[in-house]
């Protein structure tokens, strides 16, 4: 992990980087022969230009004819860009020199996001080189600089726990992790056991893991500061299904079992997010709740056409045991009405549906929040460049889930099963509500610029976006 800091002047045995604008193609750090030669790279369409110099790197960035979400995606990926430069060189430590301090924050942020590496388990970790990111701008605040490595951090710590496998991160496990973040980060928690979670009926959690060797766990983290500018508060759940084999409805290994280590990304977004409003000190309420349990194969899996009855009494005729994400979403979601929550937003690697709808480029949203949220969380989306696209919660979806013995089954149609899934989320609320299906974006097999492959902890930046603004908005 490189960390940022900000700074008057660029230390001495830094690299520098240099962000300009195409219409002021001048710098003090630049020679005449120096500027000469970017203008005429400028003027042949390239944007990055570097220089060596006796083994100092200066690496020029000119930011394009852009402006707002465009030019700020534009300056991490060129962050992402000028890191691998800097690594491949073996450099420690880096100046990002600009007078607009936006730009510096999102160049700096495309190059830490960049920097993460997931080396536990490597007996001869090769780490990265990058150290220090300074960022020298006259115009930027020390504040926008700590939040800043507070969203890398939490965005690192949700990475961190989609990348561990899940013969260390079981559902105890995760509660332990939790903890560790509670503790450091300044939130309170609570984990309800296997007994807790039986004498609460929790019939969905309970079918899941019911084929499991380890209990699962119930946990309640929240973050309530005596400024919270909102009583109600804000409600974060995320999928814990620390393992997902599918259950009696196995799932085949290649691009499916095998990285299902992945399906408690959900609940990695909500970690990641108590710890970015606690580190941030937002004057905010905010609640996470998080179902955990792995979904496993074994004498006492539950089966396809069993019935089983839910927390809030619903019945359900499981059609399918690999559908299990929604049978502990629905448990939590029910627990959250009596939060009288504000809003809820629910992460999930929910569907296979979702990502053959997309694929890994963004999450499908659905919720039936007021057009106020709606807009509030898609001008997030913009500001960090994490693309939603929101599919309807038609009725008739629902009816896919009727079921000729109980209440509801729990598999909808193949064809856009993103959205039956949501249909059945649905059920379970009675509040302000948004589901974001990120079974593509998650995770992914190889780097796509500044989201490493693994765990990408898509979700964090977004919501961290997203409840800030509201403080302001309340
Ligand atoms: N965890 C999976 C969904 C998933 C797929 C996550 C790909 C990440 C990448 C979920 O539990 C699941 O198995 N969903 C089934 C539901 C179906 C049986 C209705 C699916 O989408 O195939
Ligand atoms: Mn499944
Ligand atoms: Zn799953």
């Amino acid at each position: 992990m490189s960390q940022i800091k900000h700074s008057a002047k660029p230390g001495e045995k830094d690299q520098l980087i240099l962000i300009l604008d195409s219409k002021d193609l001048k710098s003090n750090f630049l020679s005449k022969e120096e500027i000469a030669f970017v203008k005429e790279a400028v003027a042949n369409k390239r944007f990055l230009v570097q220089f060596n110099n006796e083994g100092k790197l200066k690496l020029v960035i000119v930011s394009e004819e852009q402006s707002g979400w465009k030019l700020s995606e534009s300056l991490r990926k060129a962050g992402a860009k000028s890191l691998g430069i800097l690594n491949e060189n073996g450099k420690e430590s880096v100046s990002i020199i600009t007078e607009i301090a936006h730009n510096a924050l999102a160049f700096a942020e495309g190059m830490a996001l960049a920097n993460y590496s997931f080396t536990k388990y490597k007996s001869k970790p090769k780490e990265n080189s990058l150290k220090t990111i300074r960022i020298v701008s006259k115009n930027i605040d020390a504040k926008s600089i700590q939040n800043l490595s507070i969203i890398i951090e939490s965005t690192y710590l949700a990475r961190d726990l989609v990348n561990e496998p899940h013969s260390f991160l079981t559902s105890l496990q995760i509660s332990e992790e939790f903890k560790k973040i509670s503790k450091k980060a300044g939130f309170t928690i609570e984990v309800w056991n296997e007994a807790k979670i039986a004498s609460q009926k929790m019939g969905g959690i309970l079918a899941v893991n019911k084929a499991s060797k380890i209990p699962p766990t119930f946990n309640i983290l929240e973050y309530k500061p005596k400024n919270a500018v909102n009583k109600k508060p804000y409600v974060l759940v995320g999928k814990g299904v620390v393992y997902d084999t599918g259950g009696l409805s196995l799932k085949p290994t290649p691009k499916s079992m095998d990285i299902m280590k992945c399906d408690m990304a959900g609940a990695a977004v909500v970690a990641g997010v108590m710890n970015a409003v606690a580190k941030m000190e937002l004057p905010l309420y905010v609640i996470g709740l998080v179902p955990a349990t792995d979904n496993w194969i074994g004498e006492n899996s539950y089966a396809p056409g069993d019935v089983i009855t839910m927390y809030d009494g619903t019945t359900v005729e499981v059609m399918n045991t690999d559908a299990e994400g929604r049978l502990i979403l629905a448990d939590t979601l029910h627990y959250a009405k009596k939060l009288k929550p504000e809003l809820v937003c629910d992460f999930a690697t929910l569907t296979g549906a979702a990502v053959r709808a997309i694929g890994s480029y963004a999450t499908a949203v659905l919720g039936n929040a007021d057009d106020t949220i709606k807009t509030s969380i898609f001008e997030s989306s913009y500001a960090v460049f994490e693309r939603l696209v929101e599919f309807p919660l038609w009725e008739d979806y629902a009816k896919e889930l009727k079921s000729e013995i109980a209440d509801m089954t729990n598999l909808g149609k193949g064809e856009g099963g993103q959205i039956s899934a949501a249909k059945f989320l649905e059920h379970f609320t009675d509040y302000p509500w948004m589901h974001f299906d990120i079974a593509g974006p998650a995770f992914i097999d190889s780097v796509d610029s500044y989201k490493t492959a693994g765990g990408t902890g898509v979700g964090v930046r977004l919501m961290v976006d997203f409840l800030s603004k509201q403080v302001a908005k309340k």
